[in-house]
């Protein structure tokens, strides 16, 4: 039995083969409708969510399997007190496959340490979002090509945003990819992030201003100031619009530069840019279902 905690636990090659079945599902759908009759998925959702709680009940329920859950703690049996470890042990009895989104950093592997079923972590604080750094590689393959080469711009909340941390961690077993880091001083990335690229030997840079570097990208991943994050409503609203991506800023950046947001958008993107086709946000959310069909039959043994 296999879960899912972080991107790295799949290999550069598994994810190739991860990728490949997502596109060939996008092509033809029609020949994974019912490979999951039968199965049943239970969405674990301790913390609010849409897209990443929602693509999943998508992809099972395309995959022609069903969906039980819980989208607020408080409807749980958690209000009552009930330990993550004991709810694992009884969904094991209910669902052959789980996702769980957590407050708490490193709950979905204490679940995953006494499920008997797969468990796939959809999300834990502000630690990793496995299920969505899949997606964001899926969408950079599928419409640039390859995951190699790229210099790659990270802007807004790099401290508590778990989908910079999970794809920084992806991305670096790649070849000559370049990080961009571009937030104000309180929300740079950690330095545990920081450390880890100095002693692989990865190149990357720090900066504040977006318009300084915005030309030298190939992607511009970017992220919302994580209101829930924050101790201190006076910090969230002198941050929280310091980075908004608009059509004069768009201006000098490359052609062809992918501009990718994990959503939700608050502010930081202007929506005059939804049409612009660099903008592959919604695209996105898209291929975020196509990889979590190719997730769950891999996890479940029916790929
Ligand atoms: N990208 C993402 O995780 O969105 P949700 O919080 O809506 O699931």
């Amino acid at each position: 039995m296999r879960h899912l905690m972080s991107p790295l636990d799949f290999t550069p090659e598994e994810l190739e083969k991860l990728f490949d079945l997502a596109n060939d599902i996008e092509k033809s759908p029609e020949k994974y409708a019912h490979k999951c009759d039968g199965r049943i998925l239970a969405t674990c959702f301790y913390e609010p969510s849409t897209r990443t709680r929602l693509s999943f009940e998508s992809a099972m329920t395309r995959l022609g399997g069903r969906v039980i859950g819980f989208s607020d703690a408080n409807s749980s049996s958690a209000a009552k007190g009930e330990s993550v470890s004991d709810t694992i042990r009884v969904i094991s009895c209910y669902a052959d496959i789980c996702a769980m989104r957590h407050p708490k950093e490193g709950a979905p592997m204490v679940a995953a340490s006494r499920s008997l079923i797969p468990v796939i972590n959809a999300g834990d604080g502000g630690h990793q979002h496995p299920t969505q750094t899949l997606t964001d590689l899926l969408t950079i393959r599928s419409l640039h090509g390859s995951l190699s080469g790229y210099t790659i711009g990270l802007c807004g909340d790099l401290k508590f945003g778990r989908t910079v941390h999970s794809l920084i961690n992806a991305l670096v077993r790649y070849e000559n990819i370049k990080f961009v880091f571009i937030s104000p001083t309180e929300l740079k990335v950690p330095d545990y992030v920081t450390d880890m690229l100095k002693e692989k030997g990865i190149a990357y840079e720090e900066v504040i201003k977006l318009e300084d570097v915005i030309g030298d990208l190939d992607i511009l991943y970017m992220t919302r100031v994580q209101k829930e994050r924050f101790f201190n409503e006076e910090d969230y609203i002198r941050l929280k619009d310091f980075y908004i991506l608009t059509p004069e800023k768009l201006s000098l950046a490359k052609d062809n530069m992918l501009i990718l947001h994990p959503l939700p958008r608050v502010n930081e993107i202007s929506v005059e840019l939804d049409d612009d086709p660099r903008a592959a946000y919604f695209k996105q959310a898209r291929y975020g279902v196509y990889v979590r069909m190719a997730l769950i039959l891999t996890l479940l043994g029916l790929a």
